[in-house]
């Protein structure tokens, strides 16, 4: 058995209910960031927080992200053959992500219920939930300064950030006390508060390091908010059992499940193309 986080849980088995209806035929963590899928980026952050095992819950009608990580022969063969060795390039991207395994969530019950299908495959191992909808975009990949964290602490570890009021009803509100830079000890965590009842406006943002001690939680978790079972009542039962920190996240977060959110990503990651910035900064001036 290790201490070192060296595994990544991606869950990516959810209904995408927002994105109706092209999710009812396409798996939303397939949705292009121009030429790449969402999940694409969520994969890397933990290639490139160091983890080479990762787990991906995917279940009925994902199975395009099965394909994506796949190998393609046949299309390699046909770009060698024309001396494409632009879109070769763009093929190695993918096949640098060595370690990629798939477990099917039978029904979509929930967060909560999806990270439980892990259990087996961790043995017994810290690991890291990376949600397959969410991107993030920093210097240091987030699910990396949550590693360094919990090397210090040798406990569980979720990343959050300040949310405006109005949205404090969308996401797990955590409360807590402040025990070191942009870090805290938590006390309680709530799923989708009024936001009268928030106990502050910092939101859990998709990233989390759990010691094994959250599977028990996971199992004596029963449904809640919107009939799920929710990841965010098992933290619950596990900040009652030992430590769980949060750390407030350095980088910006996108919610690529929301459609508004998905706009922004497309036109962050295009406004970082050289070739593509300034067309469209002149179009959404005119827009
Ligand atoms: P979301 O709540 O954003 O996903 O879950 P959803 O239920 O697919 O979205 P809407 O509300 O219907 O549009 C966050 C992450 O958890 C996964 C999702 O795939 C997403 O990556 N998830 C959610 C599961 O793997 N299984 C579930 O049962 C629910």
């Amino acid at each position: 058995m290790s201490n070192n986080v060296r595994k990544a849980v991606i869950p990516a088995a959810g209904l995408g209910t927002r994105f109706l209806p092209v999710t009812k035929s396409m798996p939303k963590e397939m949705l292009p960031i121009i030429d790449k899928p969402v999940i694409h980026y969520v994969v890397e952050e933990a290639a490139d927080s160091g983890i080479d095992d990762i787990l991906l819950i995917t279940g009925r009608g994902k199975r395009a992200i099965e394909d994506y990580f796949d190998d393609a022969p046949e299309l390699r063969m046909h770009l060698e053959r024309h001396g494409k060795s632009r879109e070769l390039d763009a093929l190695n991207e993918i096949s640098r992500f060595s370690g990629i395994h798939f477990v099917r969530q039978r029904e979509p019950k929930g967060l909560g219920d999806a990270v439980l299908y892990a259990e087996k495959h961790c043995e017994g191992e810290p690991f890291a939930v990376l949600l397959g909808d969410d991107i993030m975009k920093d210097h240091i990949p987030c699910t990396k300064q949550l590693i360094d964290v919990f090397n210090k602490t040798g406990s569980s570890v979720i990343a959050i950030q300040e949310v405006p009021t109005e949205q404090l009803n969308r996401y797990g509100i955590v409360s807590g006390k402040e025990c070191g830079k942009n870090l805290l000890l938590l006390d309680d965590i709530v799923e989708k508060p009024r936001p009268n009842d928030a106990p502050s406006n910092f939101s859990s943002i998709g990233r989390y390091i759990f010691t094994p001690a959250i599977f028990s939680c996971l199992k004596r978790t029963t449904k809640g908010a919107g009939g799920e079972v929710q990841l965010t009542d098992a933290i619950r039962l596990l900040i009652k059992k030992e430590d769980v920190y949060a750390y407030v996240y350095q980088g910006k977060r996108f919610d690529t499940g929301d459609k508004l959110g998905y706009i922004e990503t497309i036109i962050e990651y295009a406004l970082d193309d050289e070739a593509m910035k300034a067309p469209l900064q002149a179009f959404l001036k005119r827009a």
